[in-house]
């Protein structure tokens, strides 16, 4: 994501972040950003974990971006805590934004420095957002309650200087959900906020913009338009149209033609932002997201089968929650005159969890009082993907 980013905040470009509830959302966005050879941002934001199941998800959404032809960068929109932030990445996210806007400076400070630095440790960008921006009307405007607050110049340069946040998510004048009456920007504090920071800036709030205000947001810094509203609007007008025609029968019916209603939204909005045509230099100067394999082999002294398996079950649960981890494997060779008889597979989302792992205090505690003192015969090697070269 911060490859992509960087690409269209120097383009002077900004990259659709369109929040996906649904199969039909999930397919439709890949296909709108197929269509328009522009990078995307799957977008999964917390505040919407009501209407589906994350960890359900996660692996559908994975696969879908693998099997696109265009960069594809997944993200958590909204996270409110640290532990959010570890789980979505731990799930397959590799861009994660901490939405502490609500909080004191102090204390979004407090919060955002703590995302920054695990996400950083594994490799993953971080979003964050000062000032504040509310929900008027529609579906997801009730998850964003409160009045708006505009972002400060002098306050974004202290919270990104003491937090080295990625990106700022700013509020000037924008509105989640739809819009009531024409919405006024303030694109000179825009201005004068990317003048002081130089980093990609985001806009929340995308739905109900006109198209000369989305060109003067882009002309000022912004690199990243969520949207979500218009979205669910364009899928909902499409059911309703089913309905009336008569001619839907069951469910599958109804949703008829929802994925393409929001394909088309999608790519007209990408081409609107001037994001279209940019997926091969985008792919040909981003680094692939691939994962790290960290292999151990080993022999357990003193331990019989049953005390592998206790210790097995121990890391297991200890080190999956390790920021970075995708999964932990335990084995036992299944040729019993092999020369090592256990062994660990855990993946790292990157090669950053190399070094953060290595030194996670969880790690340390397991590795130095569980698993070192039975196994002094071992091999230990971290291995990259041979995909992509
Ligand atoms: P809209 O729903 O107004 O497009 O905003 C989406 C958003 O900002 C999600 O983070």
């Amino acid at each position: 994501m911060n490859d992509m980013l960087t690409h269209a905040y120097k383009q002077g470009y900004a990259i659709g972040a369109f929040d996906l509830v649904s199969l039909d959302f999930l397919q439709g966005i890949l296909q709108g950003a197929e269509n328009a050879r522009a990078p995307v941002i799957l977008s999964l934001a917390e505040s919407h974990f009501s209407y589906f199941d994350f960890e359900l998800m996660m692996p559908a959404v994975e696969a879908a971006a693998r099997q696109a032809s265009v960069p594809v960068a997944i993200h958590l929109d909204h996270g409110t805590t640290l532990g959010s932030a570890i789980r979505s990445i731990n799930l397959g996210c590799n861009g994660v934004m901490v939405d502490a806007s609500h909080l004191s400076l102090v204390e979004n400070i407090e919060l955002s420095s703590q995302v920054v630095s695990m996400a950083h440790g594994c490799g993953v960008p971080v979003e964050g957002e000062l000032g504040y921006v509310p929900g008027v009307e529609g579906e997801d405007a009730e998850c964003h309650p409160g009045k708006v607050a505009y972002t400060s110049v002098k306050e974004a340069r202290r919270y990104a200087g003491e937090t080295g946040i990625d990106f700022l998510a700013v509020s000037v004048g924008t509105v989640h959900g739809r819009m009531q009456g024409k919405p006024s920007l303030d694109f000179g504090r825009l201005c004068d906020i990317n003048n002081a920071l130089g980093i990609p800036l985001v806009i929340h709030g995308g739905t109900g913009l006109s198209d000369d205000q989305f060109r003067q947001l882009i002309a000022n810094g912004v690199a990243k338009i969520n949207y979500y509203t218009a979205l669910s609007d364009t899928a909902e007008r499409r059911i309703l149209q089913n309905v009336r025609s008569g001619k839907a029968d069951g469910y599958t019916s109804l949703l008829q033609g929802v994925l393409q209603a929001i394909a088309e939204e999608t790519e007209r909005c990408i081409r609107l932002w001037g994001g279209a045509g940019h997926a091969e230099e985008v792919l040909a100067e981003s680094e692939a997201w691939l994962p790290v394999e960290h292999v151990i082999v080993y022999n357990a002294d003193g331990l019989d089968d049953s005390g592998v398996q206790a210790m097995a079950d121990k890391g297991r649960q200890v080190l999956s929650a390790i920021p970075g981890v995708r999964e932990v494997f335990a084995g036992k060779a299944v040729k019993a005159d092999d020369a090592y008889h256990y062994s660990w597979l855990v993946r790292f989302c990157h090669q950053a969890v190399i070094d953060s792992y290595r030194d996670h205090p969880e790690h340390l505690a397991f590795a130095n009082q569980v698993f070192r003192p039975v196994a002094g015969d071992r091999i230990s090697i971290d291995f990259r993907s041979l995909e992509n070269g």
